[in-house]
């Protein structure tokens, strides 16, 4: 016989404080930024510069990305289709948690495809879902190569690596899309800036 995991589980959300008194006390709309795009597409860079953007007008955000969460919490998982899925699954979980205590949580994860990315938006529900295509072609990304990891799975050195032996599937239609070619960071953070301020101010 087996027992279902969340048996003998009993939640407190109902003797909790609420969100809504979490977003009075912070004066702002808690939402997930969910930035998808190719490695060194410029998520994390973007992310950064609208985090403290941010800051200077009074909201509390929190930055997740690929890197530090990876080598923290899910430091047990690596690039296959299963590994990424549950990467995306307990990130969209941490979000939730963090929109529930009125936080705006800005992801910067390459969730490679529609299906996981759809997960996340279930997870966090629909309404609080922002996703945001940042838009970067291959060879623009190849051509960077900050972190190295380009020439290296080309090498292959790396297998699975988004865009080069695994895929990326481009959102069919993000709520927002940055087009970081031919910009500088402070306009793409500009361009996102403009577009999310109205949905967190109260
Ligand atoms: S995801 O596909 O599961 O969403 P995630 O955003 O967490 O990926 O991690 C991506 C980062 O891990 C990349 O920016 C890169 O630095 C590094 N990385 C290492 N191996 C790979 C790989 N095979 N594919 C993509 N990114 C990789």
């Amino acid at each position: 016989m087996t027992t279902k995991h969340s048996e003998h589980i009993y939640p407190v959300f109902d003797r909790m404080l609420q969100r809504s008194d979490k977003e009075k006390l912070l004066k702002q709309r808690a939402k997930v930024i969910w930035m998808t795009g190719l490695s060194g597409s410029g998520k994390t860079t973007i992310a950064l510069g609208f985090e403290r953007l941010l800051y200077n007008k009074g909201f509390l955000t929190q930055v997740l990305d690929g890197d530090n969460i990876r080598s923290g919490i899910n430091s047990n998982l690596g690039f296959t289709e299963e590994d990424r899925a549950e990467n995306i699954r307990r990130i969209a979980e941490i979000s939730k948690l963090f929109v529930n205590c009125g936080v705006i949580t800005i992801n910067c994860f390459v969730s490679p495809t529609i299906a996981i990315r759809e997960n996340a938006k279930q997870i966090i529900g629909e309404q609080d879902f922002v996703e945001v295509f940042v838009n970067t072609p291959l060879e623009i990304c190849e051509q960077r190569d900050v972190k190295g990891l380009y020439k290296k799975a080309r090498a292959g050195e790396i297998k699975n690596f988004t865009g080069i032996d695994a895929p990326f599937e481009a959102p069919v239609n993000p709520d927002i899309e940055i087009k970081t070619e031919n910009k500088t960071i402070e306009e793409s953070v500009q361009e996102l800036a403009d577009k999310i301020l109205p949905l967190i101010q109260i």
